[in-house]
């Protein structure tokens, strides 16, 4: 028996989760066990109503969990920001999920934008580093005479007013990336794993040539993490060329570990070449503490209550958190039923089908208690 969280957020999160657990529930009677879902009322909605994000209480109660099943969030209602930061965000930093895992993997039978290439090309794991970078929020704006009241550390600011280009602005703004040595290395580490496990190869984004300082550091602590694994081959990318080359040689890849804000960008890169945002899931792992599965789409307003979101990412997703619980078997079950149902045309309109979000998890809750 395990207790499993439930966050459905906004627009057709609620929606996504309602099947994700229909699906998770079928692998356990199949696989005996059993989840006791419990869930939790956080969202715009609420944000709306009374103000509050994710609450201390809640944060309390949501770390006697191992696994957290959260749809998604955003509402055209509220600014930008608030809620990703407020709640996605404020959960990922809080429970120290450092690394998110996303599988760039084309299943069989799912049509890829690139020519050429199929479901023999198209399968890496993104380990995107998720808690430092330019997501630590630290950064502020300024408006022309407030400048010169600037309570920021010296260095910075005599390095921020030097740049000719800002000398004499009348308004500027910064945010800072940060990489520690510590955060690089548990996930470069956690990458490592992966990358002895499958026996390829392991890649290492960063943009040193430029941003030299953080991903400078984020290089050196890759090269001392693979000087103790000789046994993997790796290699360094700056992130303007990888995005070419998911597009041109997608095989080429096989673990692919990135600081988190060039993995944000090339993971919706990633999920393009996979067949799409409504196939793409992602894990938010704290080996040792509370994890988080979602589909990395998001929360696609429009579609909300129309019964017609696809819910097969937030399913996948549902399928590393049984990984994630240790139920392997339960968790192929689950992939390899995407698989059939995907062959069988059960599939929604973003995939040229009729089926209704509803119609998806129906289908796949069978396959997986049939076998
Ligand atoms: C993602 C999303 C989030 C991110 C946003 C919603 C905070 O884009 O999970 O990729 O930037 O990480
Ligand atoms: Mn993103």
């Amino acid at each position: 028996m395990y207790r499993v969280a439930a966050i459905g957020g906004d627009g057709i999160g609620p929606e996504i989760i309602h099947e994700g657990k229909k699906v998770l529930d079928a692998a356990g009677e199949r696989f005996g066990f059993d989840i006791a879902w419990d869930d939790f009322g956080i969202g715009a909605e609420r944000y709306l109503e009374t103000g509050e994000l994710v609450t201390e209480e809640e944060l309390k109660d949501l770390s006697r969990y191992r696994a957290i099943y959260f749809g998604a969030i955003g509402d055209e209602r509220v600014t930008p920001g608030i809620l990703e930061k407020g709640i996605l965000l404020r959960i990922r930093f809080h429970f120290d999920q450092f690394v998110n895992l996303r599988p760039i993997r084309l299943l069989e039978g799912v049509p890829t934008p690139l020519a050429g290439k199929g479901p023999a090309d198209i399968n890496f794991l993104v380990v995107r580093e998720n808690t430092e970078d330019f997501y630590v929020g630290i950064g502020s704006r300024f408006h022309g005479s407030q400048k010169t009241t600037l309570c920021i550390e010296r260095e910075l600011y005599h390095a921020i007013f030097n740049l000719d280009i800002v000398s004499d602005a009348e308004e500027l703004a910064y945010q800072i990336g940060v990489i520690t040595r510590e955060g690089a290395e548990r996930v470069i580490s956690y990458a490592f794993d992966l990358a002895v496990q499958r026996q390829k190869k392991l890649t290492s984004v960063d943009k040193a040539n430029v941003l030299s300082d953080v991903y400078g550091l984020w290089r050196e602590v890759f090269a001392e993490v693979a000087a103790r694994n000789p046994g993997v081959s790796t290699e360094f990318t700056f992130v303007d060329a990888i995005t070419m080359w998911f597009v041109k040689n997608p095989e080429w890849f096989d673990v692919v570990v990135t600081p988190n804000m060039f993995g944000d960008i090339i993971t919706d890169l990633g999920a393009m070449i996979q067949g799409g945002l409504g196939l793409a899931p992602g894990a938010n792992i704290n080996p040792v503490g509370t994890s988080m599965f979602e589909p990395i789409h998001g929360s696609a307003p429009k579609y909300k209550g129309l019964n017609v979101a696809n819910p097969v990412a937030t399913i996948w997703a549902g399928s590393m958190l049984l990984d994630h619980l240790g139920e392997h078997a339960a968790a192929s079950a689950v992939l390899q039923a995407i698989e059939r149902s995907i062959a069988d045309g059960v599939v929604t309109k973003d995939m040229g089908g009729h089926a209704k979000t509803s119609d998806v998890g129906n289908y796949l809750s069978r396959i997986v208690l049939s076998g």
